[in-house]
């Protein structure tokens, strides 16, 4: 199975995002999950690599492997672990549906098997699902966590902004990915062959109100909307124009400007525990 391609690409502005994250406001889920120090955990889709240098300090006697198709995000990773001095972590250039080549990673072989909004970004979410089952230990979990596009919520209401999200998840699903994943990750578990009881589903939110917060968070969707690969996938699928995108990232401005501007980014998670 192949990888499609990743809509946001790894631009500047879209690493600010990813560079954001941390165990606490990403995994939490996970968290009561991480009390054995000794944990082996691989990270799929680990991007810019802060969650999985968080979770490396949070299992001082374990070991975790992450791994991401781009070789640009995987050096960026690796020097983030060098900079904070993390020894206990690996970075890799890997596909989740091409493990077998990856040194270090085999059936049944970690504890944790995580993805954080990964699987709204592959064309076979399910697919990835059962490889990560598969490489799950009996007694281990998946975890995955993947926001839901059509459960995101701002203040004050903006014609624009309905436009924005109209045009994000037409351009994600042109390429045959779900934006709106987060709503359904417990139902692929089921699919990819977890039993229902073994399935906790949970939700968490982002929030952006502040005036730090909202200029990050419009900032960097002003500047995706015009700058990254997202720009060249819109104008490829024709469901955009320079113009269209042009007034978005406006729109994103007049947003970040609006002292009472509240952005709320919902969440589904899933931790999957392996019975089998
Ligand atoms: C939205 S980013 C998430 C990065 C990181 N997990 C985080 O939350 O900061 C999605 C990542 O999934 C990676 N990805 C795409 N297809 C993949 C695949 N088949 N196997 C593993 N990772 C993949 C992309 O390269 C990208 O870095």
């Amino acid at each position: 199975m192949a990888s499609g391609p990743y809509l946001h690409g790894h631009h500047a502005s879209v690493l600010r995002s990813h560079s954001w994250r941390t165990v606490e406001n990403s995994c939490p889920h996970l968290i009561p999950h991480l009390s054995k120090s000794s944990l082996k955990i691989l990270d799929v889709g680990c991007g810019p690599g802060t969650i999985s240098v968080d979770l490396a300090t949070r299992i001082p006697q374990g070991s975790i492997l992450a791994i991401d198709p781009s070789a640009e995000v995987i050096h960026k990773a690796r020097k983030h672990a060098e900079e904070k001095g993390v020894t206990n972590v690996r970075f890799e250039v890997g596909d989740i549906f091409n493990w077998e080549i990856i040194e270090g990673v085999e059936e049944g072989g970690f504890d944790i098997v995580h993805a954080h909004q990964v699987l709204q970004h592959l064309q076979d979410p399910l697919s990835a699902m059962k490889e990560m089952k598969k490489l799950t230990r009996r007694g281990g979990i998946v975890a995955v966590r993947d926001c839901d596009y059509s459960a995101m919520s701002h203040y004050p209401p903006h014609q624009g902004m309905d436009k924005w999200l109209d045009l994000y998840r037409s351009v994600a699903k042109s390429i045959k990915c779900d934006p709106d994943i987060g709503k359904r990750l417990h139902a692929i578990a089921i699919q990819a062959g977890f039993s229902r009881g073994d399935i906790d589903a949970s939700v968490s939110a982002w929030t952006f109100s502040t005036p730090d917060e909202r200029a990050w968070w419009c900032g960097l969707w002003a500047e995706r909307s015009t700058k990254s690969d997202y720009t060249a996938r819109v104008l490829e699928s024709g469901l955009g124009t320079e113009q269209d995108l042009h007034q978005i990232a406006r729109t994103w401005r007049e947003m970040e400007g609006k002292e009472d501007g509240w952005f709320a980014v919902i969440n589904g998670e899933v931790i999957a525990h392996n019975k089998s």
